[in-house]
């Protein structure tokens, strides 16, 4: 499983700024895919989504290296990226699968999922709302190389230029994603909570207090 710390690293207080689009408002959100790049915060905001809405969380990646029997670093090294995308996307067609079945779901895509043209299309056509968590590209490369630890080195993360360009490549894909929230200088919860809002997912939350959902 993928061991980063449960906070984006490299905040600073900012003046808040709520910049929240939503562009298909009639997505239902029984499952929530979260989308962005590297450093984006997916999976520590997934966790937290998960804790309060008493969803399963799902990371993606923990799901690619469980079937592969590998970490994602070792896929990257051992089989090459072309190896990973191809496990990538079959993991995520498991899971779409899965969730057509029904049930509550937080995802964190990795970082590339959402720019593959046939993954993208499969997500999309099932349905599910994805969220794009966004950030300038500094505070990402700030947050990646904070979090990285022996062991746990993101692949692409190699140098900086080629960081910045992987993003500026990538962006057109994940703004098609059906919300776009602006993660800048925010804290986890503060980004759960700006999710919960605008999905309108408090009343599931208020309805369980209640003990009325289970
Ligand atoms: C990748 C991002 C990683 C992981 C893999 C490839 C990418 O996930 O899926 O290393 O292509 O950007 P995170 O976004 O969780 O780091």
């Amino acid at each position: 499983m993928k061991k980063r710390s449960g906070k984006i690293a490299g905040n600073k207080p900012r003046v808040r700024r709520k910049r929240v689009s939503v562009r298909h408002a009639e997505s239902r959100a029984n499952a929530v895919f979260l989308v962005g790049f590297m450093g984006a915060g997916k999976s520590s905001v997934g966790r937290v989504l998960g804790d309060q809405l008493n969803w399963v969380f799902e990371d993606l990646d923990d799901r690619i290296e469980r079937r592969a029997g590998q970490t994602i670093a070792e896929i990257f090294r051992n089989s090459g990226e072309a190896e990973f995308r191809r496990a990538e996307h079959e993991a995520l067609v498991q899971l779409l699968e899965e969730l057509r079945g029904g049930g509550a779901r937080i995802v964190a895509l990795g970082g590339g999922t959402f720019a593959q043209e046939k993954n993208r299309r499969a997500i999309q056509a099932s349905g599910v709302t994805t969220i794009f968590l966004d950030a300038p590209v500094r505070e990402l490369w700030q947050r990646c190389t904070e979090q990285s630890t022996p062991g746990s080195e993101r692949p692409l993360q190699v140098t900086a230029n080629q960081f910045r360009e992987l993003h500026k490549a990538r962006l057109p894909y994940y703004t098609t994603a059906t919300m776009r929230l602006d993660t800048e200088g925010k804290s986890i919860d503060d980004i759960a909570a700006e999710i919960v809002q605008a999905l309108g997912l408090k009343r599931i939350i208020i309805r369980q207090e209640q003990g009325e959902v289970e």
